[in-house]
């Protein structure tokens, strides 16, 4: 595990999508032959977006041969609700590159039945012969994904009650109201995104820095699902100044 310390989210933002650019452009994708990339939502991926496009409209990088794959989304929120990762993930990131819509693969956190969906997603996701870059983020009780304290390190996709503290983090993209912040969540587990062949994680922000101190500096501890990454033999920790402020 690598753990990169940056000046701020800014350049945090810069650092990682230069990362994706650069192992995306080195793996040469086709049509035979994608790329598989793992992508998160919340508030500190988005400068890596915007990079990112920045990237495709300057000509220096192609999603054409890109499969994503989202960490999580809402169970019950409809697909265009603005606080859906469906509808996140599409304004702040797809629409405004190539990629095909069939191989940008999000969660239905409607579907009839959620058991079956998330057997779905793990399907496509071997199908697509694994994942080769999962970028992530986490939350400050230091859940990846929606593994929540207490998770299983081994889990795989499946529907999980959001912690009280998740609700707390997350209201404030409900207009600051807990009771409208949805209680389940389908997202992939520890063990999916174990599974891929290199992982980077996004930490930005002093309300995240008992998180990465419990991620880096102690043992393993499924209280503190991201610390799983410091068995992953590829893992990489990319933070600013104010997220190291506990080590
Ligand atoms: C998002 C996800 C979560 C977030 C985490 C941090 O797909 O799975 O783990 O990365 O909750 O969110 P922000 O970036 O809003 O602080």
């Amino acid at each position: 595990m690598r753990l990169i310390i940056l000046e701020d989210a800014d350049v945090v933002a810069d650092w990682a999508a230069q990362f994706v650019m650069q192992r995306i452009n080195e793996f040469a994708p086709g049509p035979d032959r994608p790329f598989v990339l793992g992508l998160p939502t919340g508030g500190t991926p988005l400068g890596m977006y915007r990079r990112l496009i920045d990237f495709h409209r300057a000509g220096k990088l192609s999603f054409k041969h890109v499969t994503t794959f989202n960490m999580d989304e809402y169970v019950g929120l409809p697909r265009d609700h603005p606080e859906s990762y469906h509808y996140y993930m599409w304004n702040s990131f797809f629409k405004h590159v190539d990629i095909s819509p069939e191989r940008a693969h999000v969660l239905d956190g409607n579907a009839p039945d959620l058991a079956a969906e998330c057997r779905r997603f793990e399907g496509l996701i071997k199908e697509a012969g694994g994942v080769h870059l999962f970028v992530g983020g986490i939350g400050p009780d230091g859940h990846i994904a929606f593994n929540e304290p207490g998770s299983s390190l081994v889990s795989r996709t499946r529907v999980k009650t959001l912690a009280y503290d998740t609700l707390e983090a997350n209201k404030r993209f409900f207009g600051n109201d807990i009771s409208k912040v949805p209680r389940q969540a389908l997202t992939v587990g520890v063990g999916t995104v174990m599974d891929a062949k290199e992982v980077m994680i996004l930490i930005t922000g002093a309300h995240k820095a008992l998180a990465l101190s419990k991620a880096v500096e102690e043992g393993v501890n499924h209280m503190w699902t991201v610390s799983a990454f410091q068995h992953h033999a590829q893992a990489l920790f990319v933070c600013d100044e104010a997220a190291t402020l506990e080590l």
